[in-house]
């Protein structure tokens, strides 16, 4: 029975890849997969897929993976329905709430508020108490208060170089995130062996590089 598997393009992918070859179950993806979006391992009866991060979680639920890899911040913006199976323990970074420094002593009502992450950021300032307008952006946010798009950001900050280099500042972190292991409900059902023997798998590798 064929496993699909569901991997983030860009930053994480390496580290997602290198994650499966450590486990011994798959071979050869890293190198097959920078020309093709679908890699089979025709050996471990296993297909891999490259997708862009945010589409993950839809691949998953849709059941045309079934298994994925992708941020606990994607997850926590998306709340589709699949199951959280592992903490991968790599590409850790951190949700925060980013601004000028003028923005940070500043006390504005209906402030503005540039995200790719609207309900995250609409949740994390209902909770506050604090009426803002949530401006969706696709990525470049950093931009928005640089040109008076917006006062803050909501972001994603890994190592702090890109809030620098455009002179932002952290006011508040919402939460930290990292690499999660994601399963197809009706897959782990159906293929519960095979699944429960790659999650094992995978979670003696994040325990030893850990
Ligand atoms: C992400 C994120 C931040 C940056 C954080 O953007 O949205 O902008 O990385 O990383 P750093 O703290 O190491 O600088 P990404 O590069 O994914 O591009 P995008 O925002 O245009 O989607
Ligand atoms: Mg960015």
């Amino acid at each position: 029975m064929e496993i699909l598997i569901a991997l983030p393009k860009g930053r994480m992918a390496d580290s997602a890849i290198t994650l499966f070859e450590k486990a011994g179950i798959a071979e050869n993806i890293l190198k097959d997969i920078s020309r093709k979006l679908v890699v089979n391992d025709h050996k471990n009866l296993m297909k891999f897929m490259l997708v862009k991060p945010m589409d993950v979680p839809t691949y998953v639920e849709h059941g045309a993976a079934d298994l994925g890899i992708c941020g606990k911040d994607i997850l926590l913006e998306q709340k589709k329905d699949c199951y959280e199976v592992l903490d991968l323990k790599f590409g850790f970074c951190k949700m925060v709430v980013a601004g000028p420094k003028e923005a940070k002593d500043s006390f504005l009502t209906n402030k503005r508020v540039a995200t790719k992450f609207p309900n995250i950021a609409e949740e994390f300032f209902r909770q506050k108490g604090e009426n803002v307008e949530i401006i969706k952006l696709n990525g470049s946010v950093e931009l928005a208060p640089i040109v008076g798009l917006s006062e803050v950001i909501v972001d994603i900050v890994e190592t702090g170089n890109t809030l620098r280099e455009n002179g932002l500042i952290v006011i508040e972190e919402i939460f930290s995130s990292s690499a999660r292991l994601i399963v197809n409900k009706a897959s782990l059902k159906t293929k519960s062996q095979r699944i429960k023997e790659i999650i094992i798998k995978l979670k003696e590798v994040v325990e030893t590089f850990k």
